[in-house]
């Protein structure tokens, strides 16, 4: 039995209690998990589903970057459930706000949606969210999408991917296994799985409000210099209410909103 199925059953026990209907699929390989879902809300899906896959053949990360991982080295799932919060903003930070909790105090979160371990990324969030005709009292499917590097990835195989790195081997990417020696993907789907449940459901009743504190514990762009994709640089300043990163620059505080740029240390 593979290391993600030997652990499915665990995790379904330990979530279903939070979301009634949850089922958890365990699958060899996929274009993606989030494009799965995505298609399986689109086509009325409403029940809370949580689809891991031990290979991913045309993962997808933000803004239209693929996302690379390889077998028994990462974990890659996503989590499908219907959702109507007052507000959406911040949810892609709660959701790394409440990893960064059950993985490690070092763990470190790097605005919008980066897991970061020792200044190197760890893993990422991908949120989308698709709307279907007949969801009940407004609920949308929301989509979370988490890549997590287990073992510490092989830079020169990722850089051959393609959407390598730009900086390497100065931001080779981290892997769990070196906080976490012995880890499997299995083991830390168990270990987030069920926390990420629950702050899920204070997210939808209480926001972001709910994660601004542990946020900004684990922000690891905090008074540092930033320097934004249209070329703005300043200093990061934490994240306001909304979950917008707030950039103090010469013109004074931007508050920067994920759709609008993307940022990185400088
Ligand atoms: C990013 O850092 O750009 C986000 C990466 C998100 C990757 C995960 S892996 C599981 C899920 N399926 C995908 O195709 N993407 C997300």
């Amino acid at each position: 039995m593979s290391d993600l199925l030997s652990q499915a059953e665990a995790v379904w026990q330990r979530v279903v209690p939070t979301l009634p209907g949850f089922t958890v699929e365990v699958l060899p390989s996929i274009d993606s998990t989030n494009s799965e879902l995505m298609r399986r809300a689109r086509a009325g899906l409403m029940e809370p589903v949580l689809l891991a896959a031990e290979e991913q053949t045309a993962g997808r990360g933000r803004v239209g970057k693929s996302w690379h991982s390889r077998r028994g080295q990462s974990l890659t799932f996503s989590l499908a459930l219907p959702m109507a919060p007052a507000s959406w903003s911040g949810l892609s930070l709660a959701v790394g706000a409440s990893l960064a909790n059950s993985l490690h105090p070092d763990v470190r979160l790097k605005w919008p949606n980066d897991l970061w371990l020792h200044e190197r990324k760890l893993g990422g969030i991908l949120v989308e969210t698709a709307s279907t005709g007949d969801a009940p009292q407004g609920k949308r499917m929301v989509v979370i999408g988490i890549g997590l590097n287990v073992a510490r990835p092989d830079t020169e195989a990722v850089a051959s991917l393609g959407d390598a790195p730009t900086a390497l081997p100065a931001m080779a990417p981290a892997g769990l296994a070196e906080i976490l020696v012995g880890v499997t993907a299995g083991e830390v789907l168990a270990q987030v799985a069920p926390a990420l449940a629950q702050d899920l459901l204070a997210f939808e009743s209480q926001g972001f409000a709910a994660f601004a504190q542990r946020f900004a514990q684990r922000d690891a762009l905090q008074g540092r210099s930033v320097q934004l994709s249209d070329g703005t640089r300043g200093t990061a300043c934490g994240v306001g209410e909304d979950g917008a990163l707030q950039v103090l620059t010469e013109q004074g505080m931007r508050h920067v909103t994920s759709a609008e740029v993307s940022v990185r240390p400088c």
